[in-house]
């Protein structure tokens, strides 16, 4: 196996390593990534008051065991949008796997496949769509997009995740420029591995671009409109991925969303954003039921 990361992992040995918790691998990433490639991934913007604050708040809520229930063997099973889930986990869409390891989307594919968590793919992921897919065919997959200005470019992004077995959008409308985030500019981070989408539509432009310059080439303004026409143009269920408060909620279902997604982009956005676990009561609510709601932002743990 060939790693992009010269020394990830270390050694034989350190496949073998064992982690019991997310923390202990992060600290693990921090020593074999290189510098501006890890700061891509664990940062925030500006202060990264949201970024800390999105994990800090869980703190403010307890868990009230309740023990006499009856229930013999709960089971974590569910379905999503028909699909179905051995756990309600799902990856999250995170930019180009391959500054992490080589295998880079297809290997996240595989292992959310093993632990029975969704997968979704990033507009901005290495591997092309139909490889991850590939990796584990049978496993459930949903599509995060940057809508393009170029709709060329959407549709033809469309086309190749339903071919690819993509069952919904995640209409991303909580990044629509980038966040100021030190830490790249630091690091004079730019993506060091070749975006699978970019590479197609324009060649080999999807190398050795900033982040800045990734999204000057979506959309910055994204209405009820642009909802509709991507369920029409896809033919695949749309969630609109960024809904923080009860009036977008309305606007989305208004607009024939599928579902919401409660994120503030892991605080690399606006600063001062508020926890997602704090919005999510008032967009659950909201909701009332009507359509599936997906939660991130600082969750470390299964409980
Ligand atoms: C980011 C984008 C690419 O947060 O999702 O870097």
């Amino acid at each position: 196996m060939t790693h992009y990361i010269k020394g990830f992992p270390q050694s034989e040995a350190d496949e073998d390593l064992k982690f019991v918790n997310v923390d202990e691998l992060e600290e693990r990433a921090k020593e074999v990534m290189p510098e501006g490639a890890y700061y891509y991934v664990a940062s925030g913007s500006e202060y990264e008051w949201t970024w800390r604050n999105n994990t800090n708040a869980f703190n403010h809520y307890q868990i009230v065991p309740r023990a006499l229930t009856g229930m013999d063997n709960p089971s974590t099973e569910t379905e999503f949008l028909g699909m179905k889930l051995k756990t309600p986990i799902m990856i999250s869409p995170i930019a180009c796997h391959g500054i992490s390891h080589a295998d880079a989307e297809v290997a996240t594919q595989k292992g959310a496949a093993l632990a029975g968590a969704m997968f979704t793919s990033s507009t901005y992921g290495n591997k092309p769509v139909e490889e991850i897919a590939a990796a584990a065919p049978d496993a459930p997959r949903m599509f995060q997009l940057y809508l393009s200005k170029n709709w060329d470019f959407n549709q033809m992004v469309f086309d190749a995740v339903k071919a690819a077995g993509y069952k919904a959008i995640l209409l991303t409308v909580d990044a629509l420029v980038s966040g100021y985030r030190e830490a790249n500019l630091r690091t004079d981070f730019a993506f060091p591995v070749p975006l699978d989408f970019f590479t197609r539509f324009q060649g080999a432009k999807g190398e050795g671009q900033t982040v800045a310059q990734m999204y000057a080439s979506s959309a910055q303004n994204i209405g009820p409109d642009d909802i509709k026409r991507i369920k029409e143009m896809s033919g695949l269920p749309v969630i609109v991925k960024g809904v923080n408060c009860a009036e977008d909620v309305e606007v989305a279902l208004t607009a024939g969303a599928d579902g919401v997604y409660v994120t503030n982009h892991g605080g690399r956005e606006i600063d001062g954003a508020p926890a997602t676990i704090d919005v999510l009561p008032e967009v659950v609510e909201a909701v009332n039921g009507r359509c599936p709601v997906i939660f991130d932002g600082g969750v470390r743990r299964g409980s």
